[in-house]
């Protein structure tokens, strides 16, 4: 059976609403545009602090000598997630090299759960909104019972380009060891943040303690924050849309802007997130000539939190340019 779902935010006005009547993304014609393969793989605790310590990953100083994350690791993720989800110490044989052994990432497993999902992701916008598209399969996803209102949430994780640490190193930017579930989360709340909304960070993450507010305002009236686009979804149920704003917490910032449509058949999602190109503050107006970065999450299996799928950084410009995904005029 095939079935398709549709909401439009709240916060989308009536004659919003009317004028795009009937379906917004229906009016794209994703047959006609080409997919990209992004595949997003289970992290277990691997977090910005673990990734930028050489004794933890290898590549470390590297990074931080310039390379960024998807240099050395686009292409690798479907070896990596496999050996992350199992809760087992993980095998490396680099060419040539002899093999060697690192510890586990994920202290509480979930049995059975794949160790990867590959999407295809296609980008348009129709002069009014940006649309990205993605076609996955889940696999065969035990039922986590970690949030048992969604079985699968598709995020957008949207860098402007003015989050230094995301355009280099996309979601691991705002995923920290202090983080809920990450090593020293210390079984709290804690979200996602930015590192430099912190006065101190350490290989612990930034714990709780801000800058001063006016360095806090600056780097807002400087653009440091991510937005995340979410599509809520439950098979055979329309699809619920949020807005969201990363920056020293993860929350709603203002009304959502966001929009979801998903039709689910066989296995298959096929998901739809949109957003005007235009928006007033605290969300960024998208416009052609800019090089926007941006990161995928997938919540498969009732999972919340770090219990899900991520890709490295991609960038994104809109209409044309030198970018992963353009998001040509449809
Ligand atoms: C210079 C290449 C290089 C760069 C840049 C790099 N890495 Fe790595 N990464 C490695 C190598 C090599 C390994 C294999 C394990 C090891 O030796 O630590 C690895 C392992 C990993 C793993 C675990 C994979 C597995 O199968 O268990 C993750 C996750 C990871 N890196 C994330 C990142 C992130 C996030 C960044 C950017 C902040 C990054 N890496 C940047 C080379 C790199």
């Amino acid at each position: 059976m095939k079935f398709a779902i549709k909401t439009l935010s709240a916060a989308v006005s009536l004659t919003a609403l009317l004028s795009v009547t009937p379906g917004r993304a229906a009016g794209i014609d994703w047959g006609s545009i080409a997919g990209k393969e992004v595949v997003l793989f289970y992290p277990g605790q691997a977090s910005w602090e673990w990734a930028l310590t050489p004794a933890d990953m290898s590549g470390a100083d590297d990074f931080r000598k310039g390379k960024n994350c998807d240099v050395c690791h686009i292409g690798e993720e479907k070896d990596m997630g496999p050996q992350i989800v199992t809760g087992q110490p993980r095998t490396f044989t680099p060419k040539g090299q002899a093999p060697y052994e690192k510890p586990s990432l994920e202290p509480t497993p979930i049995a059975g759960k794949p160790g990867f999902i590959a999407a295809t992701v296609k980008t348009a916008n129709d002069g009014t909104n940006l649309y990205v598209h993605l076609d996955f399969k889940e696999g065969a996803q035990p039922d986590a019972k970690q949030d048992p209102a969604y079985a699968t949430k598709v995020t957008v994780m949207f860098d402007d380009g003015k989050v230094p640490e995301a355009n280099r190193g996309g979601c691991f930017a705002a995923c920290h060891d202090d983080s809920a579930g990450e090593v020293n989360g210390g079984g709290g709340n804690r979200t996602m943040y930015l590192p430099r909304t912190r006065a101190k960070m350490t290989r612990q993450g930034g714990g709780d303690t801000l800058k001063a507010p006016e360095d806090l305002a600056k780097l807002k009236a400087d653009g440091y924050q991510l937005e995340f686009w979410e599509a809520m979804l439950n098979p055979g149920q329309p699809a619920k849309a949020a807005t969201e704003i990363v920056f020293d917490k993860r929350g709603a910032a203002g009304p959502s802007i966001v929009s979801a449509e998903a039709t689910q058949s066989g296995g298959s999602w096929s998901v739809t997130i949109s957003r005007p190109l235009a928006a007033a503050a605290p969300y960024t107006a998208l416009e052609p000539g800019t090089v926007y970065y941006v990161g995928f999450a997938i919540h498969s299996g009732h999972t919340a939190h770090r219990f899900h799928y991520v890709s490295y950084e991609r960038t994104l410009a809109i209409n044309s340019g030198a970018a992963d995904f353009v998001a040509v005029k449809k």
